[in-house]
Order: structure tokens, then C-alpha cells, then sequence
């Protein structure tokens, strides 16, 4: 659609140069003041005449008018003015053959565009704390973070998905002194990270009736950060468990990182940072602590140093920035959190800044909201969090019942129960914009006839089934366009690349979730309209067949960006 909205854009500014040669309006100008009419008796396309009105001192109604007349170009069938609008009608038939053969020849890399070539894109994501609960919250960064990198390898860029994990910290001197305390190789080891939090949540409790035991943690912290050789296996230890946990949850994602450097490793790149900082005499002592003043950007000070001259949170991402810099020289550095660290982000990418990297400006905090859970009771070891991997454990078991019932012979069935339960978390989480704080009702979520995951599975496995029922079809044949059904469906599925862009510009992977909606219902109305293997004659079958591949690619291309499995069988 791109293609066509440019070449109308194009036509609309050569009339309207004809109109006033002074216009000064270019043609991407106009493409993008292109709009898609709510409703389709007002055209597929229509360009609304009253901006331009004051600067080319004229009637809108005028200008749509003198636009509108003999306004010819190959894919418009007719173009009238209307109260000031432009409306343009696509011929079906044309617009199809152009948008079906580009989805056939194109494929897997059909919509996508290509202004990311050449360009690096670092994204950091996921990020848990090591021996804390994976949990809900984890979901947003996880889920948003890989979509956004699946959107920017889409239009090209070279992506780095970083799992800044929190790997480092006073917790792991509790963890060690608890472990010594009440742990054992075997709990742990059979435990796995459960074991691990569960010695976390013990000695924060105990440390509250004896603080001696907070001293002890400490103590074994710094001999952690000094190296010392049993602390830092252990430590070690911990981490694996914690990762071989968290993978389980990543592959049920499809979901894989390019580099684990967590916060440990940089520790020994802070110093030189830091020392930059005091070089430039942009630190200040405050109250013992080392800080960067903000108050003339109006946000509270940055902290540095503590007291004890232990480096903190921002400390560690201004080193890691600096080395992702040197490492990746990305020209985008995305890092995707809850809204709570917006303020965090916002200071320390101030005081990239006022260092003076020149590349403050690729710095790009993607916030979003928080999620709660509704109506189901979800039992943890853990106190009031809910675990990532109990919410989809829940899903799954759920969509098993429900297969169970609809369809007890599936071959395969508990991996698909697998990728429809997790898809249905995914889509329900990423139907809503990722700012607005959600209340996850698994009901919802699961149904198979709302705007959920399930459904649009279930519209990919019927499209998959419908080209197997079939004995095959001619990709070289014309296509015969009858029934308005289908031409719908081709303006659907035209309008995919920009939405991708869209989603890019807005670091918005709803704006997807969106599109697949629109494109599963309109692959559904021309299925229930429109008889596909019984269809009045070979053309006409063919045509159908070949629609239902494109829209099965563009469904397919939309899932891979949004951590959705391509459901084959349902
Ligand atoms: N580990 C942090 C947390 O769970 C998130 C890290 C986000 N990334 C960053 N570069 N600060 O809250």
C-alpha cells in the first residue's frame, strides 16, 4: 500500500502544482496525510483538504474538487470529492494481483522494510535478579524487549538482545550466608532457583530480628567482590541454577539472547567512568555520598558512589552504555523496563550526556505499565508474587482442558496446548498499549472466540488446513476477484509494512496485535462468505487458495514479530 499511497501522493501534488505552482507540498508530505476512511462507502484511501486550505487560500471543497477531476492513475477505479475530502476507490481486482503477488514472491520477508540495513540495534531485556522470583512483572520486558527485537530484525538492523542480568549485589552476600546457614548441595540442587529464593526470603526475615546476620551478608559480599575463590563459586552456582530456570521459560517464548553480560561484568569498568565524572567536576559530595546535581534539568541527583564508596544502579549503566558503545557502536540503544526506572533512565542518560558522549541521543527508554491478575488465585512459595512460569503453567493447563474436550486426538497435542496457552498470555499482554497498567483475566485471554491468542492460532491453523485440503493451486495463474470479501482481505493484508513501521516508530508491538485482528477477521469473513474448495469454477478456487496462502504468510510474518507460535493444527 505504500506503493500505491506514493504514486496517488504523487498525482494529488502534480495537481495541485497545476492548481498553484507555489505549492511547496512534497510527496511523502502527502502520502502521509493520506488516510484510511472509517468507512469503506467513503473510499479505501482519502485525503482530507483542510490544512492545505489556509496556506493555498482556497476552499477545501475547491481543492478537493479540482484534485478530483480526471484523477486517473492504474489502481484507482473512481476518485471523487466530498465535503472537502479526496476519496479515492481502488480497483479489487488490480489492487489484489499487485498486493497477493508481492506476498507470494516476497514471503517470510514479505512487509518488511528496509531502513534498518546496516544499522545496529542494542537491546537490553528480561534482565532478571538472580535468586529473586522471576515474576509477572518479568513479563512486559520480556515479552515487549523480544518483539521489539524482532520488529527492528525485520526492517534490517543487525540486533543485539542483551540479558542484563542481576548478577551482582548485596543479595548474594545473604544468599551465601544463607546458604551456609540452612542450605545443602542437594536442596538446592533439587530445588533449583525455588531453593534459592526460598533461602533469600528466609534471611531477609531473620535479618530483621538479628542484624548481625545483615553484617555477616555483607561481610561475605565483599569477600565475593575480592575475589575470594569459595564465594565466587557458589555465586557462580547460583547463577546457573537461576539461568537453567529461566531458559525453561524463554523456550517457551522462542525467545534466545546474544550475550548474558550481566551487572558483574562491569564491575571493573565502572572506575574509569567514574573518574571521568570527578575529572570533569561533574560530581559533588553529598552527605558522604558522590552524586551528579540534576536539579537545573529538574529531576533529583544522580547517585554514583555511596558512602562506603560502593558503586550503584546507575553507576553500572553508564559503564555498561560506554562499553555497548564501544562494543556495538549501535546507532539505537533500547532498554525496555517498567515505568517505575523511568526516572533512573532519565537521570543517568542526562549524565551520558553532560560526559559529553555524543551519543546520549540513541538512547531510548521503552516504559510500560504494570500488570495485576484477576480471579485466579495463583498459590507461590514466594509470598504475594506471582511467577511468570506458574501464569503460563496455568494457561497451558487450561488450553489442554479445552483441547481435551474439542479435540482429543490432535496429534501432538501438548506442545500445541504448549504454544496456545503461552501465546495466549503473550497476546492478551500485548493487545493493550504497553504504557496502561492491565488486569490480567485469564478468561479472557484464553477464549477462543474473542480478540485473543487462541483465536488468531486458530484462524493461522485453519488457513494451514484449508491449502492442505487442497490438492495445491497454479501461483502463475490470474487471479479472479469476485466477491467484496476478498478485496477486503487484500486491503488488510496490503497495509502490513506500515504497520510494522508504525510499531517501530512507537516501540509499540500492540500496534501489531492490533493488525492481526484486523487481518484474522477479515481472513474469516471471506471464509465463511466465500466457498474455497467448492468454489464456482477453477479461477475462482485458485484465486481463493492463493489468497488464503497470502494471508497464512502475512498472519505467519505478524506471529514471528510478537512471540507467537505458528499454530499448524489446532
Ligand atoms: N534487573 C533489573 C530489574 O529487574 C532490570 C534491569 C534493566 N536494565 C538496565 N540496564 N538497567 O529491575
Amino acid at each position: 500500500m505504500l506503493e500505491i499511497k506514493n504514486a496517488i501522493a504523487a498525482k494529488i501534488v502534480e495537481k495541485l502544482k497545476e492548481l498553484n505552482p507555489n505549492v511547496t507540498m512534497d510527496v511523502s508530505e502527502a502520502a502521509a496525510m493520506l488516510e484510511y476512511p472509517p468507512d469503506p462507502k467513503m473510499g479505501d484511501l482519502a485525503l482530507p483538504c483542510f490544512k492545505m486550505s489556509k496556506t493555498m487560500r482556497m476552499a477545501p471543497v475547491k481543492i478537493a474538487a479540482t484534485i478530483a477531476e480526471g484523477f486517473d492513475l492504474d489502481v484507482v477505479e473512481r476518485a471523487e470529492a466530498v465535503n472537502g475530502y479526496f476519496n479515492i476507490f481502488l480497483n479489487a481486482q488490480k489492487l489484489s494481483e499487485k498486493v497477493v503477488g508481492e506476498v507470494l514472491e516476497k514471503g517470510d520477508k514479505y512487509g518488511a522494510p528496509t531502513f534498518g540495513e546496516g544499522k545496529t540495534v542494542v537491546l537490553d531485556y528480561s534482565s532478571p535478579n538472580v535468586a529473586k522470583p522471576f515474576h509477572i512483572g518479568h513479563l512486559g520486558t520480556t515479552v515487549i524487549g523480544h518483539s521489539l527485537k524482532m520488529l527492528h530484525e525485520f526492517a534490517g538492523y543487525k540486533c543485539v538482545g542483551i540479558n542484563y542480568l542481576g548478577d551482582w549485589g548485596t543479595q548474594f552476600g545473604k544468599l551465601i550466608t544463607a546458604y551456609r546457614l540452612w542450605g545443602s548441595k542437594d536442596k538446592i540442587e533439587e530445588g533449583g532457583v525455588d531453593a534459592l529464593v526460598e533461602l533469600y526470603v528466609r534471611i531477609n526475615n531473620a535479618i530483621t530480628e538479628d542484624s548481625t546476620l545483615a553484617d555477616q551478608a555483607r561481610a561475605e559480599f565483599r569477600k565475593l567482590e575480592e575475589g575470594d575463590e569459595e564465594n565466587l563459586k557458589l555465586w557462580k552456582w547460583f547463577i546457573d541454577i537461576s539461568l537453567e530456570e529461566y531458559q525453561k521459560t524463554y523456550a517457551q517464548l522462542n525467545i534466545t539472547f546474544d550475550s548474558y553480560k550481566g551487572e558483574s561484568f562491569y564491575t571493573d569498568k565502572m572506575p574509569a567512568q567514574v573518574q571521568k565524572l570527578r575529572d570533569m567536576g561533574l560530581m559533588k559530595i553529598d552527605d558522604g555520598a558522590s552524586i551528579v546535581d540534576l536539579e537545573e534539568y529538574g529531576m533529583p541527583p544522580c547517585l554514583i558512589l555511596k558512602r562506603d564508596g560502593s558503586t550503584l544502579y546507575p553507576t553500572r549503566d553508564i559503564a555498561a552504555a560506554v562499553y555497548r558503545k564501544q562494543t556495538y557502536d549501535f546507532d539505537k540503544a533500547i532498554y525496555v523496563t517498567s515505568a517505575g526506572q523511568s526516572l533512573h533512565f532519565a537521570q543517568w542518560f542526562k549524565v551520558v550526556e553532560l560526559m559529553g558522549y555524543d551519543w546520549y541521543d540513541k538512547l531510548v527508554h521503552v516504559p510500560y505499565g504494570t500488570v495485576s491478575i484477576n480471579g485466579e488465585k495463583l498459590a507461590t512459595r514466594t509470598g504475594n508474587v506471582i511467577l511468570l512460569r506458574d501464569l503460563f503453567a496455568l494457561a497451558i493447563e487450561k488450553v489442554a482442558g479445552i483441547m481435551e474436550e474439542k479435540n482429543p486426538n490432535l496429534e501432538g497435542k501438548e506442545k500445541i496446548a504448549e504454544q496456545i496457552g503461552v501465546g495466549a498470555v503473550v497476546f492478551y499482554y500485548l493487545s493493550n498499549n504497553r504504557i496502561r497498567d492491565i488486569n490480567f483475566v485469564m478468561e479472557d485471554a484464553l477464549s477462543f472466540d474473542g480478540n485473543t491468542g487462541p483465536y488468531v492460532q486458530y484462524t493461522y491453523a485453519r488457513t494451514c488446513s484449508v491449502l492442505s485440503k487442497s490438492a495445491g493451486y497454479d501461483r502463475d495463474a490470474a487471479l479472479t476477484i469476485t466477491a467484496p470479501e476478498e478485496g477486503e482481505l487484500v486491503k488488510v493484508l496490503s497495509r502490513f509494512e506500515e504497520n510494522v513501521r508504525e510499531a517501530i516508530d512507537t516501540y509499540e508491538p500492540s500496534v501489531i496485535t492490533r493488525y492481526i485482528l484486523d487481518v484474522a477477521g477479515a481472513y474469516n469473513r471471506f471464509y465463511h462468505n466465500c466457498s474455497i474448495l467448492g468454489a464456482e469454477n477453477e479461477a475462482v478456487k485458485n484465486t481463493r487458495l492463493k489468497l488464503t496462502e497470502a494471508a497464512k504468510t502475512v498472519l505467519g510474518n505478524a506471529f514471528g514479530l510478537i512471540c507467537l507460535a505458528k499454530t499448524e493444527k489446532v
